[in-house]
């Protein structure tokens, strides 16, 4: 079988998901034990998941031989009532937000269309819109990583599907202004995708009043990062009931699981965990921005959400994250993501010992 003919010619083109390097790879890699090394690469919650959630997946363990409700109706309905809109706005998946991105992308894309995706940003945007053979057209943000809403307008063409958005952006930390939203959405007749993976660590307040004025937004949240929950794969969508209809059509039945649904709804009214994993972050990135300004002359960008990105001129990125890697701390180097440039890296906000920890191996860095 010559397989390469069967192939769909445009998954040549498809660049790999590159994640956040895991401990245990990094432990036989550098012979350090896994419990000495610390994760600061995926912008996961370093509190562990919520213990309501591990109660409430516990408890539903013991009906696993059953299929869920179809459609995660009981998430959705949680979700729902959090966000005061009906259970048909909401389109509940998994695996985590990264499924409603690619049963968005199978919906609406095929070859020859195209995406908009304001880069540096989130990789996956650019993996699904190739996945259905459509093209992303890059828009670069400007050097404080802002966005140029004009050039993002101006780049929509007539077989431009999708503008992807990231606000807080995912590796730059920086937000983009519902006058700038509003803009794009009024200026542009395609779908406006807004991923909101870590508004919740905003100070800054969310998108989703926008949905009721305009039809061509979708927002995207996730379990993975306020809620504690990245391993159980859990994600959602609001948007249109027409959008949530045709989304249902083509996904997978029963993507999220009975366990990853009851822990997702036990989170969801969480408070306590809710409001320490947000103080947490707070006063980490407080910690980290000024430990890092006080004893490096590294540039540590404001940042809204669990994670900050730091320019390491005249370092790059790669001796820098190897540097901490070295001494068993992960941390994201921003070279893969595309526009980054060679300076850029990004670590999640740790506990207190684990921002110490950073802080003290970037201010010695430069003896090596
Ligand atoms: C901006 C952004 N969107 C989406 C995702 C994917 O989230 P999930 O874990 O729900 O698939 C991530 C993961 O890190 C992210 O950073």
């Amino acid at each position: 079988m010559d397989y390469k003919k069967l192939l769909n010619s445009h998954v040549e083109s498809i660049p790999p998901y590159v994640p956040g390097k895991s401990i245990q790879v990094t432990s036989a890699e550098i012979g350090i034990p896994p419990e000495n090394i610390i994760k600061l690469a995926s912008n996961e919650n370093p509190l562990g998941p919520s213990p309501a959630a591990i109660d409430a997946a516990k408890k539903s363990l013991a009906n696993s031989n059953m299929y869920p409700l179809a459609d995660a109706e009981n998430l959705r309905k949680a979700i729902a009532e959090n966000l005061s809109f009906s259970p048909e706005n909401i389109f509940a998946t998994g695996p985590g937000m990264d499924s409603l991105i690619d049963s968005l992308s199978k919906a609406v894309l095929s070859s020859g269309d195209e995406v908009v995706i304001s880069t540096p940003t989130f990789s996956f945007y650019e993996i699904s819109a190739k996945t259905y053979g459509a093209t992303p057209v890059f828009v670069q943000r400007k050097e404080n990583f802002d966005i140029d809403p004009d050039e993002i307008i101006n780049s929509v063409g007539e077989n431009t599907k999708i503008i992807f958005l990231c606000s807080p952006n995912n590796p730059t930390g920086n937000s983009i202004s519902e006058k700038d939203i509003r803009h794009i959405c009024k200026n542009s007749n395609c779908i406006v995708f807004l991923d909101e993976a870590y508004i919740e660590f905003s100070t800054k307040p969310s998108m989703v009043h926008l949905l009721k004025e305009f039809d061509n937004l979708i927002i995207g949240r996730t379990f993975s990062k306020v809620y504690g929950l990245a391993g159980l794969r859990i994600g959602y969508g609001i948007m249109s009931r027409e959008i949530v209809k045709d989304l249902l059509k083509i996904s997978l039945p029963f993507s999220i699981s009975s366990v990853s649904e009851s822990a997702a709804i036990a989170a969801l009214s969480d408070f306590e965990y809710i409001e320490k994993s947000k103080k947490l972050v707070h006063e980490g990135i407080k910690q980290l921005t000024d430990g890092i300004h006080n004893n490096t002359k590294f540039k540590v960008y404001p940042t809204d959400g669990n994670f900050i990105a730091v320019n390491v001129y005249p370092y790059t990125s790669k001796q820098v994250s190897e540097h901490l890697l070295n001494n068993g701390v992960i941390i994201r180097n921003c070279e893969s993501f595309r526009g980054s440039g060679r300076n850029l890296i990004r670590i999640t906000i740790g506990t207190e010992e684990m921002n110490k920890k950073v802080i003290k191996l970037l201010s010695n860095f430069k003896q090596f």
